[in-house]
């Protein structure tokens, strides 16, 4: 199975899961990127049965706009009941890097506030050590060069993602030669930086469930027990 088709069966794998969980006031959070986007063509036709979604980005917004999905303001959502996004990369805790698509602050937010989170990835995000994607770090534009700088101190190659203006009005300094292996720690240590918004991982609030795509077919993974709160 080609990396495409790995895509869309886990968005079609999450589609099953969601359907029977939907209620008349359902709100969904849907992330942003390839693999979300096949989700929300999905979801057009499911559309009847639950309330709306908060979107992680102006362009899954659009999208699920265009298939007659309310699209609401999280500040007049008082639940999330699932939320539903890719990821760059994943390990078997279930911790993340995310941000490729540069919306990583709003599908923190939403991951945030969502009772749930269902990660849906092809099996190249599968690592055991997150760092091989560039960790992506959102800065508040007059702070990028101090941003950078400290980034260097962790150990890091911070690159300005040129020409990327996040949803929010910021920069993203992309960090390359960055193996991350304590996420929680460093995901904490990146954030204190001042002049950082937010980074692309997500340690402190992991996936809860994993659907990773395989060339042998949809594997499901949980969150261990261990890391549950
Ligand atoms: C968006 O900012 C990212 O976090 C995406 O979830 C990520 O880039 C996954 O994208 P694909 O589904 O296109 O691989």
């Amino acid at each position: 199975m080609d990396q495409d088709s790995q895509k869309r069966s886990v968005a079609e794998a999450a589609l099953a899961i969601v359907e029977p969980r939907l209620e008349r006031d359902t709100v969904l959070g849907i992330g942003t990127g390839s693999t979300a986007n096949l989700f929300i063509d999905g979801l057009a036709e499911l559309a009847h049965l639950f309330d709306g979604a908060v979107a992680s980005s102006e362009a899954s917004a659009e999208r699920l706009r265009q298939h007659q999905i309310p699209v609401y303001d999280l500040n007049a959502v008082n639940r999330i009941e699932l939320y539903i996004d890719g990821a760059d990369e994943c390990n078997e805790a279930l911790q993340l890097i995310k941000g490729g698509g540069a919306a990583l602050t709003r599908e923190k937010i939403v991951a945030a506030v969502a009772q749930e989170f269902i990660c849906i990835a092809d099996e190249s995000k599968w690592v055991p050590v997150l760092g091989d994607f560039p960790l992506p770090v959102e800065a508040i534009p007059m702070a990028r060069s101090h941003v950078a700088r400290e980034l260097v101190k962790l150990g890091g190659d911070p690159v300005l993602r040129e020409g990327v203006i996040t949803d929010n009005g910021n920069c993203i300094l992309d960090v390359h030669n960055f193996p991350i292996a304590e996420p929680l720690a460093t995901e904490a240590r990146i954030n204190a930086i001042v002049g950082v918004v937010c980074n692309g991982l997500f340690a402190a609030r992991p996936a809860d469930q994993l659907l990773l795509g395989t060339a042998q077919g949809v594997q499901t993974f949980r969150r261990p027990a261990s890391s549950l709160d």
